[in-house]
């Protein structure tokens, strides 16, 4: 589960999140939904631990998130109630992650780049680089640099990266940008296929349809605070 809890996040006197309480859980496709500004990015950046909120925590599949930090943010939290997490983490632990349009080395492939990844993080390998990208519709023998790929196929490799680690908490933030109508559908039945495993699957998008058609569990973001609208 995520746990966020009277989470709050200015930046000078612009004020994004007011006091922000909410779960989300396994097996549910969390949608977050609302106009460009309104702190959807903001959100899912404090909760991968990408950002540290002004007050309040984050803890995600029992991991307090934003380290030591956010434990002096939270005084309240280290003599107490160990239920509320059992580890400290810089960052979510076991987390696929698009925010915004990946970044990829440019010179090399996109089964180069996913490999490298792999390597660093320890949680794929070749073969399952490989895997994820046939699922995405790229070709992983395609000889192609990474800087000749339409904004939509980044996209791709970028779903490929997240989905090749096998990660349990999937973070995707405006991830049908760019993409056609056949990648799409590829993408909602991977998420599909996240839900059945029981994972966590948090999805932001400007765009009410698209949220519609892929999520649960919808939220509505507006003034700083979430609004549930479909559970
Ligand atoms: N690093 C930052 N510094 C200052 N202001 C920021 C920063 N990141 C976001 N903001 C502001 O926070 C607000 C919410 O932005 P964002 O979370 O990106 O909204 P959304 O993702 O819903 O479009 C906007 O007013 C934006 O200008
Ligand atoms: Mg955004």
């Amino acid at each position: 589960m995520i746990t966020v809890e009277n989470l709050s996040k200015s930046y000078g006197s612009n004020s994004v999140l007011k006091n922000i309480s909410v779960n989300f859980h396994e097996g549910e496709i969390c949608g977050l939904v609302g106009a460009n500004g309104c702190g959807k990015t903001t959100l899912m950046r404090c909760i991968c631990g990408f950002s540290q909120p002004t007050s309040g925590y984050v803890v995600v599949n029992g991991s307090l998130i934003g380290g030591k930090s956010a434990i002096k943010r939270n005084p309240e939290l280290a003599g107490t109630n160990p239920s509320i997490f059992s580890r400290v983490a810089d960052f979510a632990p076991n987390t696929g992650v698009i925010i915004e349009t990946p970044g990829f080395l440019p010179h090399e492939t996109g089964l180069q780049n996913l490999m490298l990844l792999a390597a660093m993080s320890g949680r794929a390998d070749k073969a399952r680089a490989r895997r994820a990208m046939i699922e995405l519709g790229l070709d992983p023998d395609e000889k192609k640099q990474v800087w000749k790929y339409s904004l939509g196929q980044r996209q791709r490799l970028g779903f490929a990266q997240a989905f090749m680690e096998d990660p349990d908490v999937l973070i995707l933030d405006e991830p049908f940008n760019a993409m056609d109508k056949a990648s799409m559908e590829e993408v909602h039945d991977l998420l599909q296929r996240f839900k059945a495993e029981n994972k966590i699957v948090l999805l932001a998008s400007h765009s009410a349809e698209d949220i519609a058609r892929a999520c649960d569990v919808i939220f509505e973001m507006e003034d700083g605070n979430l609004r549930m609208i479909r559970e």
